[in-house]
């Protein structure tokens, strides 16, 4: 029997792979099969994850990619199809965070948060879809957040994007399933990268976090290879405009924040 997991012959586009859950994300599609593009603002920072990978026996193509700037997303999809061929997988990762009281935000923080994270991956997927959409195919999974759909204190602009990242997925669902391309929102809960390891030096914060999660740890590397595999996979085929949160169930207890629970 044919593994339907299997994305092997398939090519996946991953931003934001110099380093996190980029990496973890790609190294996933991989290890099912995926040959990969690799993208950030340096193409050398992607040379030492891009052996890893082509040591699996994938092919690699490390591309340098700022989605703050229009350009570089138009020239880079346009390397990316040349060199690929055909782009069956985009995995729209590549983001960043300012974490601030709200009072505190200023305006070029808001620009920096919202431009990279909710127009950086607009337009890497209005770039790509477009290719997807000629020939009839395409898996998009934008990455969200838990606080795609919960507030949370201090990430008020980051909290907006990602709100929007859900928004995106379900817009660009509805205007491209005509095309065959379905659109899913992959939203990851916590997990210790660069962007937010200064917090888990603070042990009091961690045993705060993890009272939290129901399944009493932040999550690891692989915790999030199920949910891409499958997003990416046949099996997804009838799934579109979805969020799916891998978050060790700390969206299903946000009462706990504030209620404790009673026996
Ligand atoms: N860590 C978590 O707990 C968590 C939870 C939910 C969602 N997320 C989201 O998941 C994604 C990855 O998070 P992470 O924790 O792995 O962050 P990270 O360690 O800071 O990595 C961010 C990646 O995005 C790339 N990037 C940043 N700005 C870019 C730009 N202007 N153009 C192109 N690439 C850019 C970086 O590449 P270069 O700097 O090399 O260009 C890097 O590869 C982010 O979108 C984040 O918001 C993270």
């Amino acid at each position: 029997m044919t593994n339907p997991f299997d994305l092997t012959g398939q090519t996946a586009l991953v931003t934001g792979t110099s380093r996190g859950l980029g990496q973890y994300l790609a190294r996933a599609l991989a290890q099912a099969g995926a040959d990969l593009i690799l993208t950030s603002r340096r193409r050398d920072d992607l040379l030492p994850f891009a052996a890893e990978i082509e040591s699996l026996g994938r092919k690699v193509i490390p591309l340098a990619l700022d989605v703050r700037d229009q350009h570089s997303i138009a020239t880079m999809a346009e390397a990316a199809i040349a060199q690929a061929g055909q782009i069956h997988i985009l995995v729209n990762n590549a983001g960043c965070n300012v974490r601030k009281p709200a009072f505190d935000v200023t305006w070029d923080d808001w620009n920096l948060i919202l431009d990279t994270n909710l127009r950086g991956s607009f337009f890497v997927a209005q770039h790509i879809a477009r290719h997807m959409a000629d020939r009839g195919f395409g898996r998009i999974i934008n990455i969200g957040s838990v606080t795609s759909v919960f507030g949370y204190a201090g990430l008020a602009p980051y909290g907006a994007s990602r709100g929007g990242i859900r928004q995106l997925t379900m817009s660009l669902a509805d205007d491209w399933g005509q095309h065959g391309i379905t659109v899913n929102c992959l939203a990851p809960g916590w997990f210790e990268t660069a962007q937010n390891r200064v917090m888990y030096q603070d042990k009091e914060w961690v045993d705060y976090l993890i009272d939290r999660i129901p399944l009493k740890r932040p999550g690891e590397p692989h915790d999030l290879d199920g949910a891409v595999v499958f997003l990416a996979s046949e099996l997804s085929r009838y799934i579109t405009g979805q969020t799916l949160l891998v978050d060790g169930g700390i969206s299903t207890g946000a009462m706990r924040a504030t209620v404790k629970p009673k026996p």
